[in-house]
């Protein structure tokens, strides 16, 4: 079992970035923890501020992993291209929100991404991702 954990802008500043919100630990930190809850899966990790660079990993890895984590951040919220892409894959997506996106602005309580994932997970900080993992895992497809 392989799957990767994606993050898109900004994500690489979590620990510094608003930590009121997205909390004091960096990806990094966290990344053995997520890994050390799942020992008998393979977790890749990436991290790009740039939309076509995340396609381009997703459309890598997209037809022989077995799912995509992906927090997308704020291109959740404007992004026909990326939704384009989780349509075109093989692997099923899982979108992961640190924050409640809902209990937030107006402007992240519309996702151009969910209608493409097989679900979403949002409000439960970095477990988040541990969680969306955990939906991979018990997903039949
Ligand atoms: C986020 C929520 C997005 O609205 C925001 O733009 C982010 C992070 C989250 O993990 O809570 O960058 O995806």
């Amino acid at each position: 079992m392989k799957i990767l954990v994606l993050n898109g802008p900004n994500l690489n500043l979590l620990g510094t970035r608003e930590p009121g919100i997205y909390g004091r630990s960096s990806f990094d930190d966290y990344l053995p923890e997520l890994r050390g809850r799942f020992p008998d899966v393979e977790i890749e990790y990436f991290q790009s501020n740039i939309e076509g660079v995340l396609i381009d990993k997703m459309q890598e890895v997209g037809f022989t992993y077995d799912g995509i984590v992906l927090n997308a951040g704020a291109y959740t919220h404007t992004s026909v291209a990326l939704q384009d892409c989780i349509r075109s894959l093989r692997c099923p997506v899982v979108e992961v929100h640190i924050s409640n996106v809902h209990k937030r602005e107006e402007f992240r309580h519309k996702s151009l991404i969910s209608c493409a994932c097989l679900g979403v997970i949002c409000g439960f900080g970095l477990d988040s991702y541990r969680l969306a993992v955990e939906g991979l895992l018990n997903h039949k497809s």
